[in-house]
């Protein structure tokens, strides 16, 4: 590591800018590359075997390229399958994204907490853990809702989407058993924030959304405290995709300071 190693930002598309925004509140000038996995998006439908596999392989060939001096994996999917196998062969220190069960449980009235992430977040056992572990007691309904995923991309390139898209979307968190009872929900994906104006016109006042992304800055904050950045490093972000298509999103990378763009 040196005085230009960047802090190296990854998701399988653009969700890990919800991580960025807050990461910029607290190290507004701090080098950042973001790493966009597109050609494997989504990672919600894959197994765990295949983003397993894809998120250290390319995390290795990341590291090396740039000799990031921390990595966060800002995507619930991948870091609940892949994060301790990621620590294991990587000696740089990482950061991952876990749902917001544990502060869901101390807001909740009713009790019911929803739990919205992508389909292969939702079955795994670290979610199970984090139910045990923090939700004692609660009622923990859990819907993978990948159609969001896609919704948030298109948010940010531009198109519209409208609010019943994604009511639509996530109805089946609602649609379930005591969904009634929901009061408040968790966010269980990076892309999820990037569509919460929709969300909450969606589900109505009554419902408070949790995410990680605020507690994962102040994380990385405090892990790189103290530490200098060299004048000469420079943000960017990469693609695994096609940099036709990643260039749409060249807006909403400005506002978080990053304006160049290529290929990984
Ligand atoms: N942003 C990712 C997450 O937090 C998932 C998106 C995808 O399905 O690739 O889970």
């Amino acid at each position: 590591m040196t005085n230009n190693s960047p802090i190296l930002m990854f998701d399988s598309g653009v969700g890990g800018l919800t991580v960025l925004a807050e990461l910029r509140k607290l190290m507004p000038k701090a080098p950042v590359i973001y790493a966009a996995d597109i050609a494997g998006l989504p990672y919600g439908e894959k197994s765990e075997a295949e983003v397993a596999a894809r998120v250290s392989g390319l995390l290795g060939r990341m590291a090396e390229r740039y000799d990031p001096r921390l990595i966060c994996i800002a995507c619930n999917t991948a870091s609940t399958i892949a994060l301790g196998m990621v620590r294991e062969v990587l000696e740089v220190p990482i950061v991952g994204t876990v749902p917001a069960i544990k502060p869901a449980a101390q807001i909740t009235k009713t009790g019911t907490i929803g739990l919205l992430g992508t389909k292969a977040t939702v079955r795994q056992a670290y979610v199970d853990d984090l139910e045990k572990e923090f939700a004692r007691g609660k009622k923990l309904l859990r819907y993978g809702a990948n159609e969001l995923v896609a919704l948030g991309e298109r948010k940010l390139r531009g198109e519209e989407v409208s609010v019943d898209e994604v009511a639509k979307a996530a109805s089946g968190l609602v649609l379930q058993v005591g969904g009634e009872d929901l009061d408040t929900v968790v966010l269980a994906c990076t892309h999820f924030p990037l569509l919460e104006p929709e969300l909450r016109e969606a589900f109505g006042k009554d419902v408070t959304f949790v995410h990680g992304a605020e507690g994962i800055a102040r994380r990385i904050a405090h892990l790189l405290e103290g530490q200098k950045f060299g004048f000469f490093s420079k943000s960017f972000a990469v693609t695994t995709g096609e940099i036709g298509d990643f260039k749409r999103l060249a807006p909403a990378f400005e506002r978080h300071g990053i304006s160049t763009l290529k290929r990984f």
